[in-house]
């Protein structure tokens, strides 16, 4: 394919030039000049199994032969059905019937709607906020965009953003209440809990609806794991105020950290889980969420069964199939012990090369979502200046010698806190994870050579 002349394509940045894929090979992807480039983020975490597995795209092209589209509001597939009890099979417990959309952003706004509903129905017809954290990502519709705390992506559409509100997640070594984490953990007063306490009882827990939290905080922290019992101590506030806890799992589910889902990491269970990418491994837009049977009985008792919501493209066929095959790859591939074994090799490179470099301050995650911390200057912690953008020159460079990472900054309080995040194929081997990380090296090198 040769390079068009005009242009249509109204891109995330009109002023770049964006290599045109021509194909991809399990965890490489090839462009028009015949580069080759590692994908060491699974594009945005999304593409979990590598890329043009021939049973996906099998399974796609034979549905779409079947019935292509049917329209939700008539009509059912059996592989929808199919899909939703693998999804259910997975989930933690109390979780039993799964809503289907299109994206992530899409999921949580449904499940905003869903919480608000509920209440409405129970007959609490003030509860409607919704609790998000700064430092979180939801999606980029503008109530996921609410209730999300990406300073950055809020600040240009704030006249147009819902009534939410916001306390910060604990990003315990650089905490935001600066608390040092082992006074903490010892006395279990944790002020990131206290915060929230406050906030219910400041807004009046009967006009709150829901609170939203990311169980590991994926693009905007860089993979920031909260400690054991944090997720505890937020399940029974909203036990004792009847807040919907909805755990958006779009980036972890399915795998990503170890886990089906990573919530399972912090022994809860959510009333709603939103969950994306993973699901159909990036094969097909394919999102939704996962909802508790407290909510399901609700429904059908006090709203006569129906949800006032959806989506033309609500469970629809051709990505239910791409979900439906990606879910049996992972199952008779073993892909969550892969996950597991891949993630300690990964975090072993990791840590050796965090010790030779004056850059990289923290390795942290879960599985196959890892984080790196990037700092000006280790030894007396010093932070990057936001404007020198570094996490995204760190990417130009490494997508020069032909490695994909996911960069992001801001993690610490919007403005500062560089990152890079690691999360390769969850079908990724030791050869592979060798080649990301020997380039991740060079790349730091360089870096840290040009700083002098
Ligand atoms: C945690 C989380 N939630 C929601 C979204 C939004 O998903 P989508 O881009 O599919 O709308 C993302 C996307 O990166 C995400 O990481």
């Amino acid at each position: 394919m040769t390079q068009k002349v005009k242009d249509a394509v109204f891109h995330r940045d009109l002023n770049k030039k964006y290599p045109i894929i021509t194909h991809g090979e399990g965890i490489y992807l090839y462009d028009q000049s015949g580069k080759r480039y590692i994908d060491a983020s699974s594009g945005a975490v999304a593409a979990n199994l590598g890329h043009s597995n021939n049973r996906i795209a099998q399974a796609m092209a034979d549905q779409a032969m079947k019935v292509g589209f049917v329209h939700s509001m008539r009509f059912e597939t059996e592989v929808l059905h199919h899909l939703a009890e693998k999804i259910v099979d997975l989930a933690p417990r109390n979780l039993k019937k799964v809503y289907f959309t299109s994206g992530g952003s899409e999921a949580n706004e449904s499940a905003i709607k869903l919480a608000r509903q509920y209440h409405r129905d129970n007959g609490d017809r003030d509860k409607h906020i919704v609790i998000g954290r700064w430092q979180s990502y939801h999606g980029n519709t503008l109530g996921s965009l609410s209730v999300g705390g990406d300073i950055k992506r809020r600040k240009p559409y704030m006249p147009n953003l819902i009534n939410t509100e916001h306390v910060y997640s604990p990003y315990c070594r650089r905490c935001p209440y600066q608390r040092n984490s082992e006074d903490c953990s010892q006395r279990k007063n944790w002020s990131c809990v206290k915060d929230l306490e406050t906030k219910i009882n400041n807004l009046g827990s009967e006009n709150i609806s829901a609170i939203i939290m990311e169980p590991i905080v994926g693009s905007q922290q860089g993979a920031v794991v909260p400690p054991k019992d944090y997720f505890k101590e937020v399940r029974k506030l909203c036990d004792s105020h009847d807040i919907v806890l909805i755990i958006d799992e779009v980036m972890t589910g399915f795998g990503r950290t170890g886990k089906n889902f990573a919530i399972e990491h912090f022994e809860i269970v959510p009333d709603i889980i939103t969950f994306g990418k993973g699901v159909s491994a990036g094969y097909a837009p394919l999102a939704g969420m996962i909802v508790s049977d407290k909510i399901i009985e609700s429904t059908i008792k006090n709203s006569a069964g129906k949800f006032i919501h959806g989506y033309t493209y609500s469970g629809h066929p051709v990505t239910a199939a791409a979900g439906l095959a990606a879910m049996e790859i992972y199952e008779e591939d073993s892909i969550l012990n892969n996950c597991i074994q891949m993630s300690k090799y990964l975090i072993e490179k990791l840590d050796s090369l965090k010790s030779k470099s004056n850059i990289i301050s923290d390795v942290r995650g879960k599985g196959l979502l890892i984080g790196i911390e990037l700092v000006k200057d280790k030894e007396s912690n010093i932070l990057f200046d936001p404007i020198e953008q570094v996490s995204n020159q760190i990417n130009e460079i490494a997508f020069e010698l032909g490695a994909v990472f996911y960069p992001g900054s801001g993690g610490i309080d919007g403005l500062r806190g560089e990152h890079l995040i690691i999360s390769p194929p969850l079908n990724v081997n030791k050869e592979e994870i060798d080649e990301m990380v020997t380039i991740l090296e060079k790349v730091i090198d360089s870096f840290e050579n040009d700083m002098k």
